[in-house]
């Protein structure tokens, strides 16, 4: 278990820093079991069970569609699932709806302010539907606002505040009632990387300081890499959970990317001399070995295709995904393209195939 983090940009990518402990007496604060979702013949949650601990980041990580904001959905008691089981803080998220709601604060992916009124309007009014005691709410109110850096702002309209403004704003709307657990769906989707940078920093400080659950989802990689443990999701199934190390170890070993000028001879050479299966993504070839320094002399002295360039690099979530699925996270993290992409596969009947009849 991990429970400090710090958060930096470098060269775009995010690096975090971590401190760790031990842990003991942990405590599950989410159990699901077997859940289910369908919508008519398509099941976005296809029978997942996982716990999360009291105090933990966990990540949901998977590509658009995958059924991330669903599982949300169901955990928020905002849908009945189709079957199975969930309990947030030990209540039913079926059965004991009203104390589930009260133990959680959501950010939800779209946007849900009330941008016509001011930054303290909307927390008064969140504050109103928590029954929070107007007295209480004040001081509250004023904390949040001053957490996410917007008290000397929040007299002015929402309208008038940038993405990264108002999903902080969000954020500090989703801490008002003090919840267990904070669940954060794609909560920096769409935000430059500063903005992105900014958020993270937030929320991990906002772990620092109370004892709060964070499940997130997001499909961006680097991103996952601050969670706790990651359940790797991909149509409607948890294909792997573990941590961001755990699961990057799986890959093994150094990954190599190859430019040749003809990779699918390059492909059965590597094939034919090193007995490696390489795979072809958008920057040209890759695969595993156990150890890229030895390997590489070999492979220019061996390969009678002409490279390039190579390269060697440590794995990423990336190549756990790839390593999954068989396919790019990247790929499919675009909107539109990805819904006809998965279309189109479906009616190839393709992987990925994931109507049940
Ligand atoms: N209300 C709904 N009605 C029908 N299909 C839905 C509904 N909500 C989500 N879906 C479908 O369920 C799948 C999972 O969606 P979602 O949980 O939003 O994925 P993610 O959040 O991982 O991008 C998608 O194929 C989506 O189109
Ligand atoms: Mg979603």
């Amino acid at each position: 278990m991990v429970w400090g983090c710090a958060v930096h940009y470098e060269s775009g990518k995010i690096c975090v820093l971590r401190f760790s402990r031990k842990s003991n007496n942990m405590t599950e604060i989410i159990k699901v079991e077997h859940l289910v979702k369908k919508f008519g013949a398509l099941v976005a949650v296809d029978d997942i069970s996982f716990e999360v601990e009291e105090g933990e980041i966990f990540g949901f990580l998977g590509p658009n569609g995958a059924g991330k904001t669903t599982t949300i959905n169901i955990l928020c008691t905002l849908m009945k699932p189709t079957s199975g089981r969930a309990t947030l803080n030990g209540y039913d998220v079926i059965r004991q709806q009203n104390q589930v709601r009260h133990s959680l604060g959501l950010v939800f992916q779209d946007p849900s302010l009330d941008i016509r009124l001011t930054a303290l309007q909307n927390l008064k009014f969140h504050a109103f539907v928590y029954n929070i005691p107007r007295t209480v709410a004040k001081k509250r109110i004023e904390d949040v606002l001053r957490m996410v850096g917007l008290w000397d702002r929040r007299k002015d309209e929402v309208c008038n505040y940038s993405g990264g403004m108002r999903r902080r704003l969000e954020i500090a709307r989703g801490l008002l009632h003090h919840p267990r657990v904070l669940f954060l769906d794609e909560p920096t989707l769409g935000l430059d990387p500063q903005t992105r940078n900014h958020i993270w920093n937030h929320i991990l400080e906002l772990r620092k300081r109370q004892n709060i659950t964070i499940f997130l989802t997001t499909h961006y990689m680097d991103e996952a890499e601050v969670a706790d443990r990651i359940a790797i999701i991909d149509y409607g199934k948890i294909v792997a959970l573990d941590t961001p190390e755990a699961l990057k170890r799986r890959v093994g070993g150094d990954v190599i990317t190859l430019k040749t000028e003809n990779d699918g001879k390059a492909i059965e050479e590597l094939r034919h001399h090193h007995k490696i299966e390489a795979r072809r993504d958008s920057d040209g070839l890759f695969f595993e070995v156990a150890n890229g320094e030895e390997f590489i002399p070999l492979l220019v002295s061996g390969l009678a295709t002409e490279i390039h360039s190579i390269s060697m690099r440590r794995p990423t979530l990336d190549d756990v995904f790839m390593k999954l699925t068989g396919r790019e996270i990247r790929e499919e993290a675009g909107g539109e393209g990805v819904m006809r992409r998965q279309w189109a596969m479906r009616q190839a009947g393709g992987r990925g195939t994931r109507f049940h009849h």
